[in-house]
């Protein structure tokens, strides 16, 4: 298991991380006795371990497991669970423990920085997206019916525990997504992982734990390193955001079904890199090789039957008329991008053109 440092929090990332919750979190938190475990249906399996875990060492586990999916990341989940946390006598000492994906990892965050005004959270992301990203950086939030993430706070988790293996039993399709996420950090950071990605492929798609390993380990220290500089996103943190400008975008335009976040990116991080070839800030060699490596991973890099209207609507584009302009990270090299670049709108309606063909 690797240490990656994050300002007061710590990445322990590494085959079996999650089995050392119990030791990690009672020499962090020697004073704390009570533990509320929050998971979700797909993740009790995981809950289970890492309940087991903080027995052993000592700590007082109860808990509480959601339906899955992004419909329980709100406000009335929350004050649920705050709810629950004051009934059974929760204090400023307890713990919240949050195994599961972003939704999990989101929410218990979020719950965790509110309730007594913040109480000791610790995380362990079972979702590759959430390894790479969602449980990096201390950003917390919960949706609302006007829009997702609405209401949130920044709050660093003393550790988070990134166990490359729980990923085996993710769905295919969670995984793959997750890639998306991982080839966005080879383009801003990584061209090495990139290679090692292409070398790999095929302990990859089988989900071996060493493989798996590193590029979580990477990704991670990544992320850690951008937010460690820019905690509140006032600056260099935007560079995470490769793939995300118009991606977010196409999220929208489908109404959050059509396409999984993952997925969104890449045709993102294609669209992206059409704007960065047009504005002669990268040569067609980057799109290409970006192009090829998505595919490799089985991402698409072309969305159908996604009316671009709604995609510009959703960049607020519409009504910025043909003078609107939008700040995009872009891609000079595979490894460097280029922030902030301004972008006209006609060439933006271009590249969805080729994205959405
Ligand atoms: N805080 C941040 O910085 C940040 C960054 C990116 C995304 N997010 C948030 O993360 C959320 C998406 O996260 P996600 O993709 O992890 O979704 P998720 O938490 O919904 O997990 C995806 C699905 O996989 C299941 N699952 C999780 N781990 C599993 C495992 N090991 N085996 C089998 N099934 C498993 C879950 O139950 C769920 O059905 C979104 O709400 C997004 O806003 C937050
Ligand atoms: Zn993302």
């Amino acid at each position: 298991v690797r240490e990656i440092p994050l300002l007061s929090s710590r990445l322990y990332v590494g085959p079996g991380a999650r089995a050392e919750v119990g030791r990690t979190l009672r020499a962090l938190l020697p004073d704390a006795r009570r533990v509320f475990l929050l998971t979700d249906k797909n993740c009790e399996r995981y809950g289970r371990d890492v309940q087991g875990a903080l027995r052993q060492s000592g700590f007082e586990v109860e808990g509480s497991s959601l339906p899955p999916g992004e419909t329980q990341k709100k406000l009335a989940t929350a004050g649920r669970l705050h709810e629950l946390l004051a009934r059974k006598k929760f204090d400023r000492k307890s713990v919240l423990v949050a195994v599961g994906g972003g939704v999990i990892t989101d929410l218990g965050g979020f719950v965790a920085s509110t309730y007594m005004r913040g109480i000791a959270l610790a995380m362990v992301s079972t979702t590759l997206l959430g390894q790479v990203d969602a449980a990096i950086g201390g950003k917390t939030a919960v949706n609302l019916p006007q829009g997702k993430n609405l209401v949130g706070t920044f709050y660093q988790p003393r550790a988070v525990f990134l166990d490359p293996t729980v990923l085996t039993t993710l769905p295919p399709r969670e995984f793959v997504s997750g890639l998306g996420e991982v080839a966005k950090y080879v383009v801003i950071r990584d061209a090495e992982l990139g290679a090692l990605i292409e070398r790999e492929i095929e302990a990859i798609r089988r989900r071996e734990a060493p493989v798996l390993d590193e590029i979580v380990y990477r990704c991670a220290a990544i992320k850690a390193d951008v937010v460690s500089k820019d905690e509140k996103e006032s600056g260099l943190r935007a560079i995470l955001n490769y793939g995300h400008t118009i991606g977010h975008a196409l999220e929208a335009a489908g109404g959050y079904k059509t396409l999984f976040h993952g997925e969104a990116i890449s045709i993102g991080m294609e669209a992206e890199a059409i704007l960065a070839m047009e504005l002669g800030i990268a040569p067609l060699e980057v799109l290409a090789a970006q192009n090829r490596l998505l595919r490799l991973c089985g991402l698409p890099t072309r969305v159908k039957r996604m009316a671009r209207q709604k995609v510009l609507a959703a960049m607020k584009l519409d009504k910025k008329g043909v003078d609107g302009r939008l700040r995009f990270v872009l891609p000079e090299a595979i490894g460097r991008v280029r922030w902030p670049v301004e972008v006209p709108a006609p060439l933006i309606a271009t590249a969805l053109r080729t994205i959405t063909a």
